[in-house]
């Protein structure tokens, strides 16, 4: 009964409804209409619908009535089709890729095209999230009825349409997410009077965003309520046109290239609740007039230029969300910010604001959660007893001063779970109230300040956590952490004793840890076999501490560690062929220890990642393997000051990384005269979606060192195809021969040192193309001849080049012109030069076979100095072969 009643009210409704409409739904009621089921079931026919949502577009589906499908609605009485709901029904690609893909329809744009045309009645078509391609569809402008078209998320390509003119009842319409869509926004956008939402962002336009309002600052801003150009490449200055938009309730211009300064007429807009400017160029101040918006509820005008004081927010009291995170804002935060009660997210780090911050600015922010200032000069000063009216969950005051005591009012936050007071100037031990709390927290930052004292142990953390503690003066031995603990950052503090409690669990409970950080500290003892819980680790530094004793064997089951920072300290042993099973190692730095024993071969046949090698400051001798030549990822190189001996091996022209220059993760050369020492704690990595950030870009590192051993025999040839080399240090070794004469080739290097060997011959002339050499030290070598001109040559200091036999600039010694060579000069200059060339030729196979032979053996003397004497003869030989032809 009452049923009934309801439906004939609907009835009546949906009279009243298509009479009002029926301009685009004129006939009668014949059920569903023959021609737009045919063109339904031919665009079933084109697309491929693997999830088989279409399931119910069939000759007898619903009885053979279109209305009846999924997705399709019609007008109650004509049966003409009048909306089409096909967006794909999994929201998004997050929440299960595979199920997503699956359920979209997949097909090309121009062969839909045909049948989409003739459903004339057509007011409501969504296509959304399908992998649609090719144009859009010509045929779409038959579709003057439509009040609301979304073909986002496609592969829609080509130029935008033009032919929008005639969509005068549309009133939304979503172009969005069509990366390979391009060209411009047209004038004939203009002619969409009856539009109220507009989304075209993360599309391929190139337009000055003065054009795009201009375009729609016609009949178009009458009706606006949202528009998305975000992420579509607009370029150029904003205009006062868009003070034209009254009805704008969301404006969102973010990521884009748009400079200029935010116009003023912006307060025009009274409607206004969203606003996004974000990641633009934007510079100038944040004109005061933004603070009249009466409606504004988001505001986030992050990383853009601007500067100026921040003006008096105080009367957006809907305001939720402000963002102003990296720009130029200098000045204070105005008191009134403590009026803006609906505030319930602030980020206003990385910009210049100084002066204090007091209990007046939070005196109304009940619902504040998130607040971030760090990266600013401000000054927290309140009262001890201070305590605030908000519930924080995320807190962020790095490089801020709370100091010098600690910030007790932290205590009334029950729910807080990210905390950075680091570089805050806090001097003293950490309460012990704290510790109670310390279970909650995802983030703890209290590096870079004064803090000292032993920590506690940390086993309650019943989250993943990152803990933060370096940069201080905590004493002691190391507390144990949670499992849960996923990064630990103990690093330049005053950490004393073994780490065998801190490693070794009784309970052998794996550790979820990613990254530990114990670098400069005063640990000591040997370190403990207990790495076999420590699976998840994927750096580690143990640097610069007073561990001793040999690499354990457990160190082996780290199967995704990818840094490895052993240097300063006192290990010794071989490298225990175990750590081979650590694959994915990326840096490995033993410096400045003691190990010994031979370079294993199998450091180049396991690590394929390798990108740093650093086995500096030991006592590793023997000579290198020539497997070492398949680390073909490596950036640098450091043997020095080991026994190393033998010759360098040729192949080192195989790192291929050494060879090309590749600046993709930045295009900054990396420039700076010292390239030793201390390389490896500047390099960033991003390893399993962590990042590492450290000083310097490793990708633009490129360094050999084998300085200070006793390698023998010439300078390959081969190592000048290195033309990404920029450092090449080779000095204190027993080399002999010429430098090769092609070492200009290797246009990268900015500094060389080949100092005390035993090299010959002359400077080769080519040293004048290294444009960025601007350090060289040859000295102490048996250098012969003119120093070649070349600017850089010249302006290095003498004594690059003492100890040798050189003249020329900027040597004081001139030149006499007999030491200059005559190029030109011919064997055996007359005519008789087919019987000169077969002698030369026999003479020089069987010299070449002598030659060969004896330095075959060289590298088989065990003695050292023999060795040496050997390849001074080896080398006297051949001088007085070359002096003899
Ligand atoms: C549909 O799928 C079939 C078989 O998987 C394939 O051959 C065809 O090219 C697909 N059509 C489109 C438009 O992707
Ligand atoms: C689209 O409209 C044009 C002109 O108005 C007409 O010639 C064409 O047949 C229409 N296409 C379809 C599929 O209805
Ligand atoms: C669009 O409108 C123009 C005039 O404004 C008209 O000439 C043209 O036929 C219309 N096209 C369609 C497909 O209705
Ligand atoms: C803001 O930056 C502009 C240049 O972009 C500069 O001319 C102006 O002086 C700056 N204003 C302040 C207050 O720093
Ligand atoms: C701030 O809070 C006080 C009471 O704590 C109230 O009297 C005052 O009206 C509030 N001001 C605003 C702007 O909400
Ligand atoms: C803030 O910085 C400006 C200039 O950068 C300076 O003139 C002013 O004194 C500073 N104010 C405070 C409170 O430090
Ligand atoms: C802690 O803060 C310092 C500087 O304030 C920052 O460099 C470091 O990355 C932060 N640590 C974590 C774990 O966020
Ligand atoms: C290294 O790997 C080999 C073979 O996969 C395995 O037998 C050996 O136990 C591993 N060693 C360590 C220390 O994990
Ligand atoms: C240096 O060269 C000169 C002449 O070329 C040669 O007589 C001398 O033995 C060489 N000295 C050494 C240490 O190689």
């Amino acid at each position: 009964m009452n049923n009934a009643v309801v439906f004939v009210f609907f009835e009546l409704l949906l009279v009243i409804a298509t009479f009002k409409s029926s301009f685009c739904s004129g006939s009668t009621y014949v059920g569903c209409v023959e021609s737009e089921r045919e063109a339904l079931l031919m665009f079933k026919k084109d697309v491929n619908d693997t999830s088989n949502r279409l399931a119910s577009w069939d000759i007898d589906g619903g009885g053979g009535d279109c209305c009846k499908w999924v997705g399709v609605v019609c007008n109650y009485l004509t049966g003409h089709v009048l909306e089409l709901h096909l967006r794909n029904p999994q929201k998004s690609p997050m929440a299960g890729f595979e199920a997503y893909e699956r359920s979209m329809l997949v097909g090309f744009g121009g062969i839909i095209s045909n049948q989409l045309g003739s459903l004339s009645n057509l007011q409501y078509l969504d296509l959304g999230s399908n992998a649609l391609e090719g144009p859009i569809p010509e045929e779409i402008q038959n579709l003057t009825c439509l009040r609301y078209l979304d073909l986002a998320k496609n592969f829609f390509d080509s130029s935008v349409p033009t032919w929008w003119g005639n969509f005068s009842r549309l009133e939304y319409l979503s172009l969005s997410h069509n990366g390979f869509l391009q060209g411009k926004i047209s004038r004939s956008f203009g002619r969409l009077c009856n539009l109220r939402t507009i989304s075209l962002s993360n599309l391929n336009f190139n337009q000055e965003i003065s054009e795009v309002l201009d375009i729609f600052s016609g009949c178009v801003s009458n009706g606006l309520e949202s528009l998305d150009l975000s992420k579509s490449q607009f370029s150029g200055k904003l205009s006062d046109q868009l003070e034209r938009f009254k009805n704008l309730r969301s404006l969102v211009l973010s990521y884009n290239s748009i400079s200029g300064p935010i116009p003023w007429s912006l307060r025009e807009l009274l409607s206004l609740t969203h606003l996004d400017l974000s990641r633009n160029k934007l510079e100038g101040p944040i004109p005061p007039s933004l603070g009249d918006l009466p409606a504004l509820k988001y505001l986030d005008l992050s990383r853009n230029k601007l500067n100026g004081s921040l003006p008096s927010l105080g009367k957006l009291s809907s305001l939720t969300y402000l963002d102003l995170y990296n720009n130029e804002l200098s000045g204070p935060i105005p008191l009134s910010f403590g009026e803006l009660s609906s505030l319930d997210y602030v980020d206003v780090s990385l910009n210049k604001l100084n002066g204090t911050l007091s209990e007046i600015h939070f005196v109304n922010l009940t619902r504040l959660k998130f607040f971030d200032a760090s990266e600013n000069s401000l000054i927290l000063k309140v009262n001890l007893d201070w305590i605030p009216p908000f519930q924080l969950e995320s807190l962020y005051m790095g490089s801020c001063h709370l100091g010098p005591q600690f910030p007790s009012w932290i205590y009334s936050q029950k729910v807080l779970s990210e905390l950075d007071i680091s570089n805050s100037g806090i001097v003293g031990t950490i309460p012990s109230r704290f510790w109670i709390f310390s279970s909650q927290f995802i983030l703890l930052n209290f590096s870079h300040n004064q803090f000292h004292g032993e920590i506690p142990n940390l086993i309650e953390t019943t989250f993943r956590a990152s803990l933060d503690f370096s940069s201080n003066n905590f004493s002691g031995p190391l507390p144990r952490v949670s499992h849960n603990v996923i990064s630990l950052d103990f690093s330049n503090n005053a950490f004393s004793g073994p780490i065998f409690q801190f490693l070794c669990d009784e309970r052998n409970e794996s550790k979820g840890m990613s990254i530990l950080n114990l670098r400069n500290n005063f640990l000591s003892g040997e370190l403990p076999d207990c790495w076999m819980s420590w699976g998840s680790l994927g750096a580690l530094y143990l640097d610069n501490n007073k561990f001793t004793g040999n690499i354990p064997i457990s160190m082996g089951t780290l199967s995704g560690l990818e840094l490895l920072h052993l240097r300063e300290n006192s290990l010794t042993g071989t490298i225990h062929a175990s750590l081979g099973n650590c694959t994915e190692l990326v840096a490995l730095s033993l410096d400045e220890n003691e190990f010994a024993g031979n370079i294993p071969t199998w450091i180049g046949e396991r690590f394929s990642r390798m990108m740093i090698l650093s086995l500096r400051s030991n006592k590793f001798h023997g000579p290198l393997p020539l497997e070492l030549c398949h680390l073909d990822s490596l950036h640098i190189l450091d043997l020095a000051l080991n026994n190393l001996s033998g010759t360098i091996p040729r192949c080192f022209s195989n790192f291929s990384a050494m060879v090309t220059v590749d600046y993709s993760n930045g295009n900054h050369i990396y420039h700076s005269a010292d390239f030793t020492i201390g390389i490896t704690e500047d390099a960033s990595l991003v390893m399993k979606g962590t990042r590492l950030e450290f000083k310097n870009t490793l990708n633009l590192v490129r360094i050999i060192d084998l300085s200070d051993n006793n390698f023998f025999g010439e300078i390959p040839i081969e190592m000048m195809n290195l033309k990404a080399l920029q450092s090449l240090n080779l000095s204190h070794n027993f080399l002999i021969g010429r430098i090769p004469e092609s070492i200009g080739a290797m246009r990268s290097l900015e500094s060389i040192d080949f100092s005390a060997n035993q090299l010959s011959g002359e400077i080769p002339r080519s040293f004048s193309e290294l444009n960025f050499l601007s350090y060289l030290n040859l000295s102490d070598n048996n250098l012969t001849g003119k120093i070649p001109s070349g600017t850089q040559l010249q302006s290095l200091d003498a004594s690059s080049y003492a100890g040798n036999d050189l003249c020329g600039l900027p040597l004081p010694k001139k030149c006499s012109v007999s030491a200059v060579p005559e190029p030109d000069h011919e064997i055996g200059g007359d005519k008789t030069g087919d019987e000169h060339e077969v002698i030369w030729f026999s003479v020089s196979i069987v010299l070449g076979f002598v030659v060969g032979f004896w330095s075959l053996i060289g590298p088989l003397i065990v003695n050292k100095r023999w060795r040496y004497r050997y390849s001074l003869f080896l080398d006297h030989l051949i001088n007085k072969l070359r002096a003899v032809f």
